[in-house]
This record gives structure tokens, sequence and C-alpha cells, in this order.
């Protein structure tokens, strides 16, 4: 079942729509879980969107993308298509994840500025910082160090596409942005075990307990590392302020600035699933990085500010996902 990603505030399109009105938005990567809420924002918003499945226009072929720009001629492309998915995709696949997200970033790029596009908004990751960098996470310490681990390559493919984007706008005007969202979730998120990240992976897990009856869970590691989440809605409409408003490439992150737990987000999840069994810990596995949350004042720059608290976004999208699969 797809996720309903209309629910938006009737302030924000009142708000961004003088600034996006009439605009031909192509939004890649369109159809994926964060793409059909940017896609609804902008329509919200009163843009023209544009939102081909890969099918139709593969960006690992620089002739699809120049056809299409060249037939379509949108305002504003907002780069969300990726090669991505949780840890063991990344795991399984790092070459194809760093390849690939290079590949299409530069080839999109090229043929943006060579159609005369006028703004390229990338959508990147928090992949792309260095491992031990200093919390909260500012943008300008991006370059003090190598993304390692298994995102590592993912996260410099993206970073590589950081640096693209500020040349083409010093060298070709071509109007830049670069947002860092923070771990998303909400309904419609992936939760095919091979593909889904932290929450939505808790979300089975505790559902599927909570039906069963099972008188414990175990989670990997101690649960005390801490991690920054962010609904898929309020990163929706941070992309499309970000369209509107921002000036200048820098980078900029998209967050609550609230970390969490992963043994907090795990007791929000068992009690919105009605789970009632113990949690366990299994100390013996590993825990990943200790920490990590953002510095998100930059964003406060084009006027966004997280809206959806963590708990409530949970019981939105356990509610969604009990409706959709059990
Ligand atoms: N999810 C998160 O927690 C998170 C956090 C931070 C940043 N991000 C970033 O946000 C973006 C969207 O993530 P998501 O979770 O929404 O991913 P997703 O659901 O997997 O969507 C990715 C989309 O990329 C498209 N795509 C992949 N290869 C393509 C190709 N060769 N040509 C054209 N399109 C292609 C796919 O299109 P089709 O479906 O048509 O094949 C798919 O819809 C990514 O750039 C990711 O790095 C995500």
């Amino acid at each position: 079942m797809e996720a309903d990603p209309t629910h938006l505030e009737q302030s924000f399109a009142e708000d961004v729509a003088p600034a996006i009105k009439g605009q031909r938005v192509f939004v890649t990567g369109g159809n994926g879980f964060l793409g059909q809420y940017v896609v609804a924002a902008f329509r919200q918003a009163g843009a023209e969107v544009l939102a081909p499945r890969s099918s139709e226009v593969d960006l690992t072929d620089p002739h699809q993308i120049a056809q299409y720009l060249m037939t379509h001629r949108p305002d504003a492309i907002v780069h969300l298509a990726a090669a991505c998915g949780g840890i063991g995709a990344n795991v399984a696949e790092p070459a194809r994840f760093l390849y690939e997200n290079a590949l299409m970033g530069l080839q999109l790029l090229e043929q943006a500025r060579l159609a005369e596009v006028d703004r390229f908004v990338l959508i990147s990751t928090t992949c792309a910082y260095p491992q031990n960098a200093p919390l909260p996470l500012r943008e300008d310490t991006l370059w003090d160090g190598p993304p390692t681990g298994a995102t590592g390559p993912y996260g410099m493919a993206k970073r590589l596409l950081h640096e693209a984007v500020a040349t083409y706008e010093h060298q070709y005007g071509l109007r830049g942005s670069v947002l860092i969202p923070a771990n998303l979730y909400g309904p419609g998120d992936h939760f095919d075990p091979a593909n889904s990240h932290v929450v939505a992976a808790m979300i089975r897990r505790y559902t599927e307990a909570a039906r069963d009856g099972a008188p414990h869970i175990t989670n990997w590691g101690t649960g005390q590392p801490t991690r920054e989440f962010l609904h898929v809605r309020d990163a929706a409409r941070a992309i499309v302020r970000a369209t509107a408003f921002q000036q200048g490439s820098l980078p900029v992150n998209l967050g609550t600035g609230v970390e969490t737990s992963i043994k907090s987000l795990a007791e929000m999840i068992a009690h919105s699933a009605g789970y009632l069994g113990e949690i366990r810990w299994d100390t013996d596995k590993p825990d990943g990085q200790p920490r990590r949350f953002l510095d998100v004042s930059r964003a406060q720059d084009f006027g966004f500010q997280a809206e959806v608290a963590l708990a409530d976004g949970l019981a939105e999208t356990i509610g969604w996902y009990l409706r959709s699969f059990h």
C-alpha cells in the first residue's frame, strides 16, 4: 500500500507557494520513499512536477537524461534518486553504491547545465560525514576526515557531489543546494529486512512480536548509541523550502537536533506497537558509532524547523504499517 503524503499544513503552501508556483520541477527518485512526499509537497506549493520512474529515465545513461531534459525543460532538478539501503545493502554492494551515485549525480549536473536548468538541489546523507566528526555534526566539519565503515563508499560518492554542485554553481551559474537529512522514517518506508533502516526494521520486529505474544525480543548491542530521526514529511517540507529560499550551495543539515538512544527508540516502538514482552540487549554484538546527531541551525536560514515529534511520528508509522501489512 502506498503512503498518503498529502497531509501538509495549509500555511506551508501559502508560505512557499509564491516562490514555487508555476515552476517545472524534475524530482529524480520521485517514486521512492522520500520522493513521494517531495512530489506531493511541490505539488501542494503549486509546482508542475515531473517524476519519471527509472524505467522511463535511467540516470546512469547520459543520453536518456539529455533527451528528457531537452523535451521537458525543467526549471529545477531535485535529485533524490540513489542506489541506497540499510547497512546490509551497503556491506553487500559498496562498489555499485559508489559508482552509480557518483555517475548519476555527475551526469545529471552536466546535462542540467547543457539544458540551462536554473536550480539543482542535491539530497545527500549524513554518511558523508567523517566517522569521528565532533558532535553535534556541523556542516563545516564535512571535510575533516574520510567517511569510513560500511557506508563510507556511499558517503564518499555523495561528498564528491557536494563539490560538484559547488563547482557547477561557480563555473556555470547553476544555482545549487546540498541538503543532508538525518535518518528518515514514516509511512511508506521500506520494511523489507533486506533494505530497511533501523526504525522500519524495529517496527516490523516489534509489531510481529506483539501479534505473536513473544515473551522477549533481543536487540543487537547495548542500546546506548544515539541517532537522530526526521519524519519524512518534515524532510519534504525542508526540501521545498530550500528550493524556494536557500541562497548559495553550502551544505545544510536537515533534522530535529534531538538525540535519541536506540534503547529509547525501542521502548517508544514497543509502546506504540502494543508489545508487552521483555526487551533484551545482546551486548556481545557490535554497537556501531556511539553517538550521531546534527547541528540544525543553518536550516533556519530558509525557515525550516522540524514539527513532527518522534513519538507521534512513530505511532503514525506503526498505524500505517499495521493497516498495510498485517
Ligand atoms: N531514507 C533515509 O533515511 C535517507 C536519509 C538521508 C538521505 N537519504 C537520501 O534521500 C534520497 C531518497 O532516499 P529514499 O530512502 O527515498 O530511497 P528509495 O526509496 O530507495 O528511492 C530511491 C529512488 O531512486 C531511484 N533510482 C535508483 N536508481 C536509478 C536510476 N539508475 N535511474 C533513475 N532513478 C533511479 C529509484 O527509482 P525507481 O523506483 O523508479 O526505480 C527510487 O525511487 C537518497 O538520495 C538518499 O541518499 C535517505
